[in-house]
């Protein structure tokens, strides 16, 4: 096994490919490899950013021979990522694509991995990286790495890497997230794992950081002192989509907010790192989830909501209740929306609110941060209703129409003194053009080149997990009436927006255009 690997941080100027790797995918007939990790490759090998010496073994149950995994690739390249693929690059794609047809409980399916990794090793003179990605349900994580560990396909020889991949959910509460962990450790060291947040690959939540330590215009007004609250919002449009079975036992508290949303959180409100650098970043993120104000019971009736859509319409599409999906429980309690009010107990944020909300079959997809400012009005101006104004917002536009807002007061023209709000613009399209990119580009290229930035340590995992339990805790034995519900196409349940109102706040309103 390998010593701590010392990795470098994201390059920023001089653009690297990625490491000579073999990257093993188990669960490769399934819906994430085709929908984003086949497409994330190929981009990546259209942006010339992966190595001539890289190749990919898709292992699965399923009896394909090599050739039909490849043209099943193609077509869902078609499908998924380009309707026009360069016939060059396919090739060279397709090349470097393998089947292997295994039992993930069987030790004899990894003894036929080893065999043929080290054929496609030296095919490709892959200088024996291997990245295993886990894009199985998460019941098989634990195994998996287990029979790899004894397989002896984790160990670190000489100057190759191994690297394990952990998609979400990791882990449905504290204490499973902590048992998962520790029998990850039994195989890899916390080095060689990167557990996925995809949300951390979007080119906008990036641009959080920079737009806070890089450029510097806003962070001497980043705290109490002049921000009087914070709002996050992810908001869907879809339901559940087929994914009744899945989500039912998941519910939006453990599936958005604890890792996506509280990812988002960290990066909004963490100190500067000293450094672009993995465990400087994560130690600034590690920080804030500490700070994080824990609730009781009582807290929770006040500063979380939850709730259920019930049927409604988006545009003109009848949305049936979430109860009537398929695979769903008919008398299931799973919250399908929550908001949720936190405190982070530093001098940064003392007293500041952070509101945040997250929903199924919601009126737009939408996913912002807003900064509500605090109101410092120097001067007193007669006849102007100044306090009917919103208050000056800062808005952190992460998709779907990436972008920053500022939404300010300003005199309307005319003799009398009149102010109204007005925004300022910016639209990422309008000056980098349309960005395909899903995220996973980023991810599968930094993990390649083993730059942890981007990716959940373990002790910032449980410390969420510890955040959210005593929620999860209260709800499992709450009175019914305690899950709410709201009309699929609305912005959510009323009870909601009486949480802002008892502050004296209110959810901003997203207008329907933005
Ligand atoms: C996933 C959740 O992690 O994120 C889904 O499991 C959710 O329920 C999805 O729909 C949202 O991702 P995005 O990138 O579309 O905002």
């Amino acid at each position: 096994m390998s010593t701590v690997e010392t990795k470098p941080a994201k390059q920023t100027a001089n653009i690297r490919l990625s490491d000579p790797c073999a990257m093993v995918i188990f669960g490769a007939a399934g819906d994430l490899t085709r929908r984003k990790l086949f497409p994330a490759l190929y981009h990546l090998a259209e942006n010339k950013l992966l190595s001539d010496n890289f190749c990919v073994i898709g292992t699965g149950r399923r009896p394909y021979s090599h050739e039909v995994y490849r043209e099943k690739v193609v077509e869902d390249l078609k499908e998924f990522a380009t309707a026009n693929p360069d016939p060059e690059l396919i090739k060279w794609f397709v090349e470097r694509i393998y089947f292997l047809q295994g039992d993930f409980k069987d030790p004899a399916s990894f003894k036929s991995l080893n065999e043929l990794l080290n054929q496609v090793d030296t095919t490709h003179d892959t200088k024996s990286n291997h990245l295993y990605y886990l894009a199985t349900p998460p019941d098989w994580f634990g195994p998996i790495a287990d029979q790899l560990g004894k397989a002896g396909l984790t160990s670190q020889e000489k100057e190759s890497w191994k690297r394990l991949v952990v998609e979400k959910p990791f882990g449905d509460d504290l204490q499973s997230a902590i048992a998962l962990n520790k029998q990850l450790l039994g195989s890899v060291e916390e080095s060689q794992i990167y557990r996925i947040d995809h949300y951390l690959g979007k080119e906008t939540v990036q641009n959080i950081m920079v737009f806070r330590f890089a450029d510097g215009l806003f962070e001497p007004i980043w705290n109490h002192n002049y921000i009087d609250n914070v709002q996050i919002t992810v908001a869907e449009t879809v339901g559940v989509e087929g994914r009744g079975g899945y989500y039912d036992g998941v519910g939006a508290l453990r599936d958005m907010l604890q890792n996506h949303m509280f990812q988002v959180l960290a990066l909004t409100a963490m100190e500067p790192p000293a450094r672009y650098e993995a465990e400087i970043v994560r130690d600034a993120k590690r920080d804030v989830f500490r700070a994080i104000r824990r609730m009781k019971s009582e807290d929770v009736i006040r500063n979380v909501v939850r709730a259920q859509y019930a049927e409604g319409t988006i545009g003109s599409k009848a949305i049936p209740a979430y109860r009537a999906e398929p695979s769903v429980n008919p008398e299931s309690m799973t919250e399908t929306y929550v908001a949720m009010k936190l405190f982070i107990d530093n001098g940064r944020w003392k007293n500041v609110p952070f509101y945040l909300r997250t929903g199924k079959s919601l009126a737009k997809r939408t996913s912002e941060i807003a900064i509500r400012f605090r109101r410092q009005t120097l001067t007193k101006f007669d006849d102007m209703a100044i306090e009917n104004l919103s208050p000056s917002t800062l808005i952190l536009r992460l998709q779907p129409d990436d972008g920053i807002n500022l939404r300010m007061g300003a005199k309307v023209p005319g003799p009398v003194m009149k102010m109204d709000m007005v925004e300022m613009n910016f639209c990422y399209k309008d000056y980098f053009g349309a960005q395909g990119a899903g995220g996973y580009e980023t991810l599968l290229y930094d993990i390649m080149n083993g730059d942890h930035t981007l990716f959940t340590r373990a002790d910032n995992l449980e410390t969420n997990w510890s955040i959210v339990d005593p929620i999860l805790n209260y709800w499992a034995s709450a009175p019914k009436d305690t899950l709410h519900t709201y009309p699929a196409g609305s912005w959510g349940p009323k009870e909601s927006s009486n949480m802002l109102s008892k502050d004296h706040r209110r959810w901003r309103r997203i207008p329907a255009n933005t």
